[in-house]
């Protein structure tokens, strides 16, 4: 039986559930879902990708849970069920001792949060839990230069959160996270719909539309699809034309909010890191960023570049991953700051 279990990191998202095993790269890429007996709420019938297949195949008496909500963990005991399921399908449980965990959180969380999701990890089978903020390691895994004495600005655009934060010499200077992500998008498209259109729409067909239509900024040419959804006068089915400018218009506020975000860390930065940041750019990361123009969108509004990393969903799990295969490079209690290696 070997003895030590290699150290993983988990990308803890509102979506997808991402886990690192030092040694041997991701392993897990999943749904963050848990199925449950509807009458007895600790009969876990499925997590993962089982869990999203029996999503809508599953008789009432299942329910589908997702542990998180805006970026932050809504149900310990769920989470704590959810990663140990996740923690033995990685590595099994055929070692003598428990694993260090290095697990990701957006930044900002308040300290009962933090405690709370560092229990959950450890009953889920940890030995040592180790907390880094999403941008800190996203920026790692886009190969920002993190340690050096130079400001970077990242902006992780996810399901439920966006976080945007100033890294400088392996720490957070300035960060600030918003409850608003590709989530809210797909609502507003909901809202929009119904609104203007009396169509309603359910989550799947509004983040579809989301990814083939949506636009940060107005196209020269509108495009349109058609969306097929309920009518809501008379509860028939229904289709309608919808517009890439009619998407636009519907998504708006949350693409504005997130303009504020950056802008609100912007002010706060200290003029050398900024001077580096109208540089170096803003560096977006999180599949959220893949919204068409989002880009442009932020670059035109803010006279900043933008850079849209190349696997925007991977680059907090890689991150993780390099802090897993490095973990020296974490300090004992606190991840908050992550101090420069003594080499
Ligand atoms: N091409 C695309 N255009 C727009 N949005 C997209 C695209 N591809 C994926 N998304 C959205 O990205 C979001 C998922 O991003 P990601 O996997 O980074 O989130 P997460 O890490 O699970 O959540 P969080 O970090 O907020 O807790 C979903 O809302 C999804 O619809
Ligand atoms: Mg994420």
């Amino acid at each position: 039986m070997p003895f030590w279990a290699p150290d993983i990191g988990i990308d803890l998202g509102t979506e997808t559930t991402s886990l690192y095993v030092r040694g041997r790269g991701i392993v897990i890429s999943e749904p963050t879902l848990v199925v449950l007996d509807r009458e007895n709420s600790r009969s876990v019938q499925a997590v993962g990708d089982e869990a999203r297949f029996l999503l809508g195949r599953s008789p009432d008496r299942l329910v589908a849970v997702s542990p998180l909500k805006n970026g932050q963990v809504s149900d310990f005991d769920m989470t704590e069920l959810m990663l140990r399921y996740f923690i033995r399908k990685a590595v099994g449980v055929s070692y003598l001792s428990r694993p260090r965990i290095i697990v990701s959180v957006p930044c900002g969380l308040d300290d009962v949060n933090r405690k709370a999701l560092t229990e959950a990890v450890r009953l889920a089978g940890a030995k040592h839990v180790f907390l880094i903020e999403k941008p800190f390691a996203s920026a790692i895994g886009s190969g920002l230069p993190v340690y050096d004495p130079v400001g970077n600005l990242v902006v992780d655009i996810g399901a439920g959160t966006t976080d945007v934060s100033v890294i400088s010499l392996g720490g957070l200077v300035v960060s600030q996270s918003i409850p608003i992500g590709g989530n809210k998008l797909d609502e507003a498209l909901i809202e929009y719909l119904r609104r203007e259109s009396n169509i309603l729409i359910g989550k799947q067909t509004a983040e579809s539309i989301k990814k083939d239509l949506a636009t940060a900024l107005p196209l020269e040419e509108s495009r349109t699809i058609l969306v097929r959804g309920v009518n809501q006068l008379n509860t028939s089915a229904g289709t309608i034309r919808f517009s890439s400018s009619q998407a636009y218009d519907a998504i708006k506020n949350p693409c504005t909010a997130i303009i504020k975000a950056i802008r609100w860390v912007l002010e706060r930065t200290p003029p050398e890191l900024s001077a580096d940041i109208m540089r170096g750019g803003i560096h977006l990361t999180g599949d959220g960023s893949r919204l068409f123009a989002l880009d442009r969108y932020i670059s035109e509004n803010l006279g900043i570049p933008v850079l849209l990393a190349k696997d925007p969903g991977d680059c907090c799990i890689l991150g993780i991953g390099y802090l897993t295969e490095n973990i020296q490079l974490i300090s004992p209690q606190n991840s908050r700051h992550t101090p420069k290696p003594a080499f």
